[in-house]
């Protein structure tokens, strides 16, 4: 049994530990948000960016902020190995209720949960991931970093039973995002992203990659992506705080460009590592 300590409302104790009552809204509706948030070797990476998007899902799901930044390092932190790559995953639900009944109940407090996992790189990504392009099946509140997951779930589970990593979702003939990435292709030389919307989540890797790009003067632009763009991209990858940047070298079994790594994955993927040893 995995017995690393996590945190629990106030408390750090045994993951075993960790119990939550069968009426808390995040059991029985999904009712809550979350955030993962990297760590290398002691220090957080972009931590008020998270935070930041942390307290916009909660004014968005109507869930009380309960702590400050400094608050959340000050919980956070004793939950970390500063000699390993990990990342903290916090999600706050909306509490436990008196009774099951979807309207807000009166006077709650919000359940708060953090533990820390070691990012384990997996193996082969840097020569690129296969995907799979679905219908983007989810709601309208995409920009939302929601716990109520199950459509990105089967999403993700669909790519999985398909020999795939991850899915690419589509929306009226646009790219939105994946199953739990954002997506960058290179089309006509430019590096080109969805832009922010309600349908896709304001990614933090997202927001770095585009940084470090335009510092670099590689030619970025933020627009929808058709399928059929991206079925000729020059490169296409996916973003995420837990994997950063991933190649894709196939789309529903065919050859993204020449089926290889591209340069540009190669140069960003650089700047990137060189950005964190630098933003410490
Ligand atoms: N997911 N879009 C979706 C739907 C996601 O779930 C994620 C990340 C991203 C990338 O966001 P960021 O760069 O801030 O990690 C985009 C996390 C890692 C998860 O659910 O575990």
């Amino acid at each position: 049994m995995d017995n690393r300590n996590v945190y629990l409302n106030g408390d750090y104790l045994p993951l075993k530990d960790a119990k939550v009552s069968v009426l808390d809204r995040g059991f029985l509706f999904g009712d809550g948000v979350y955030e993962v948030i990297p760590c290398y070797q002691g220090h957080f990476f972009e931590f008020e960016a998270h935070i930041i998007r942390l307290k916009q899902s909660l004014a968005e799901t109507r869930i009380a902020s309960p702590y400050t930044q400094e608050q959340w390092r000050e919980i956070l932190l004793p939950l970390i190995d500063s000699t390993l790559n990990q990342y903290i995953y916090l999600h706050l639900t909306r509490g436990v209720a008196p009774k099951r009944d979807h309207a807000f109940p009166e006077s709650i407090r919000p359940t708060v949960f953090a533990m820390c996992s070691n990012i384990v790189p997996v193996a082969g990504v840097e020569n690129g991931i296969k995907t799979i392009i679905l219908d983007d099946s989810r709601w309208n509140l995409c920009h939302v970093k929601a716990t109520t997951l199950l459509a990105n779930v089967l999403l993700r589970q669909e790519a999985i039973d398909n020999d795939s990593t991850e899915a690419i979702l589509i929306k009226d003939g646009y790219v939105t995002e994946g199953a739990a990435s954002n997506l960058f292709a290179l089309i006509d030389g430019v590096l080109t992203t969805p832009p922010l919307s309600k349908e896709i989540l304001s990614g933090i890797t997202r927001e770095v990659i585009l940084k470090i790009a335009k510092a670099n003067n590689i030619a970025v632009a933020e627009a929808q992506i058709s399928v059929e763009a991206l079925k000729s991209a020059q490169e296409i990858w996916l973003t995420s705080s837990t994997r950063e940047i991933v190649p894709v070298i196939e789309l529903d079994n065919v050859n993204v460009a020449d089926g290889k790594v591209g340069a540009l994955w190669h140069t960003v993927t650089q700047l990137f590592q060189a950005y964190k040893q630098s933003a410490r």
